[in-house]
């Protein structure tokens, strides 16, 4: 039956979309009319599938991911092993189609539960609205969690809340249209003690809101008292010398690593290719991952922390817009994320003096398909240890620990915008040794981080929310 399947398959490309829906329908009534009956409203082996809602949420992504794992200890069996993924995709949609003939009740399911390789997992909304293009999130305790705001807010969540409190006196940020802003945040690892809060944001010394301003990317430090950011300390800046007029991706994402170096990233500012190629320059921020010390000192052992020609806190160079950066929790060794461009989006090793390459060396194409290079690899490059293309357009980056997802500790999670998806990877080393979709079409996925509760918090832009992630069984 399954041959049959492979060679009218073939068949079919060359065939109309009709042939395309008589084809699912047979595959429907082959294997799944059986129990589910052949107008889709279930016998006693079998629910029914026009029903809303359905258990496990009515997306494309939620049913063809029901289709494919199975419901455990039902006779509804995982087909992945059966199927190909286009013919469960075929039936997703035909369900999918079948169920919009039908007259549905509105009703959102809220929360969300979704099956997945191990576990069924249930997404609750925690921030519905309030929040404008939320960017990063750290945690202060299980309670509280800040969160920054593109156009330069400090938002907090406190108690499963958004609180209506406003923080003063943040640093301006330079920030237009989805250019630039308020990015990343972090807390000091000894925060409750030293009460530091860490800040990227872009920077214009020029004080206007001109977009051709020049300006940078700038780090800070501060302290929260009494809803009042104070105490700044400036850790990054550059001179005005290297200022960027009219850039674009700024990055930035920050690490602390258990040495208790701190990382952060800037965006080359898309000052390569067409206005040189700075993020191979050693003199100029863009394109570059730096590690300080947290009071913003230069490590000694940082490649060029001895050379006056250069940024002393770059670490390693020749990336295009790093926003992730997430150290493994068992062998320290630390991955990063490189927003590519067409067909580039990569997941790296981060390596001391290491350069990865752009835009002299691209798996992918600029937006219109042009050429930006013609090589993929170079001696004295770093190749990615895994590259989309299609881009998904890569972000975020985290690390699950602790028990509550204990079949994926220490797995990579990676984020994407445009394919709105959190990806989790099974990593080895350079190995990538299994990928799953854990999360789609719920927004574009901005941050992700475990929280001090083991739960999988997340932030989506368009729909802006803050989501919490658990598995239920
Ligand atoms: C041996 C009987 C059987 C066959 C064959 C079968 N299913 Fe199922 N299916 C079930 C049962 C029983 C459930 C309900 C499980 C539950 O209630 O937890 C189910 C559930 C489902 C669900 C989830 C419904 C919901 O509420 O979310 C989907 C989707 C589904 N089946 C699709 C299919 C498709 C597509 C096929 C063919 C490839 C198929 N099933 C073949 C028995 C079957």
């Amino acid at each position: 039956m399954i041959d049959l399947q492979k060679n009218k398959l073939l068949f079919l490309l060359l065939l109309c979309p009709w042939f395309l829906f008589s084809q699912v329908l047979d595959l429907y009534n082959q294997q799944c009319a059986g129990c589910h009956a052949s107008d889709l409203k279930g016998t006693p082996a079998g629910s029914s599938l026009l029903e809303s809602p359905l258990k496990y949420g009515d997306s494309h992504f939620a049913l063809s991911k029901s289709i494919e794992l199975g419901i455990k200890e039902t006779p509804m069996i995982g087909w992945g092993e059966l199927l190909k993924k286009d013919q469960i995709d075929s039936l997703a949609d035909f369900i999918l189609k079948k169920r919009a003939q039908k007259p549905q009740k509105i009703q959102e399911a809220s929360p969300q539960i979704i099956m997945t390789k191990d576990y069924k997992i249930k997404i609750e909304i925690i921030i519905p609205d309030g929040m404008t293009h939320p960017w990063g999130i750290d945690f202060v305790n299980e309670n509280m969690a800040y969160i920054t705001g593109h156009k330069g807010e400090l938002y907090r969540m406190t108690n499963g809340k958004l609180d209506h409190v406003p923080i003063k006196n943040l640093p301006e940020v330079f920030a237009y249209d989805m250019v630039g802003g308020m990015m990343d945040i972090i807390l000091d690892p000894n925060h409750p003690k030293n009460g530091w809060i860490y800040l990227s944001y872009s920077y214009t010394p020029t004080g206007t809101k001109d977009p051709y301003a020049p300006g940078m990317t700038k780090i800070v430090r501060g302290k929260i008292k009494h809803n009042r950011w104070v105490e700044q300390q400036t850790l990054f800046e550059a001179a005005d010398s290297i200022l960027v007029k009219g850039g674009k991706r700024w990055g930035s994402r920050f690490l602390f690593d258990r040495k208790g170096y701190l990382y952060f990233s800037i965006g080359d500012m898309q000052q390569s290719v067409q206005s040189g190629n700075n993020p191979q320059l050693k003199h100029r921020a863009e394109g570059k991952v730096f590690r300080i010390y947290p009071d913003g000192s230069i490590p000694i052992d940082n490649p060029y922390g001895n050379d006056n020609t250069a940024l002393k806190g770059i670490y390693a160079w020749g990336t295009r817009n790093v926003q992730g950066i997430a150290q493994h929790p068992k062998n320290d060794i630390i991955y990063f994320t490189d927003h590519g461009p067409r067909g580039g989006d990569e997941i790296n090793l981060l390596q001391n003096g290491a350069n990865y390459g752009w835009p002299i060396i691209s798996y992918g194409v600029n937006y219109n398909k042009s050429i930006i290079t013609p090589y993929t690899e170079k001696e004295g490059m770093e190749q990615p240890i895994r590259y989309y293309d299609p881009s998904i357009a890569i972000c975020a980056a985290e690390f699950v620990i602790g028990d509550l997802f204990k079949k994926w500790e220490n797995d990579l999670l990676v984020t994407a915008l445009k394919y709105q998806e959190i990806r989790r990877l099974k990593v080895d080393g350079k190995n990538i040794l299994e990928e799953e979709i854990i999360l789609k079409g719920m927004g574009r996925v901005r941050d992700v981080k475990i929280g001090p509760d083991q739960a999988i918090w997340v932030l989506t832009n368009a729909p802006d929310q803050l989501l919490r992630i658990t598995p239920i069984e």
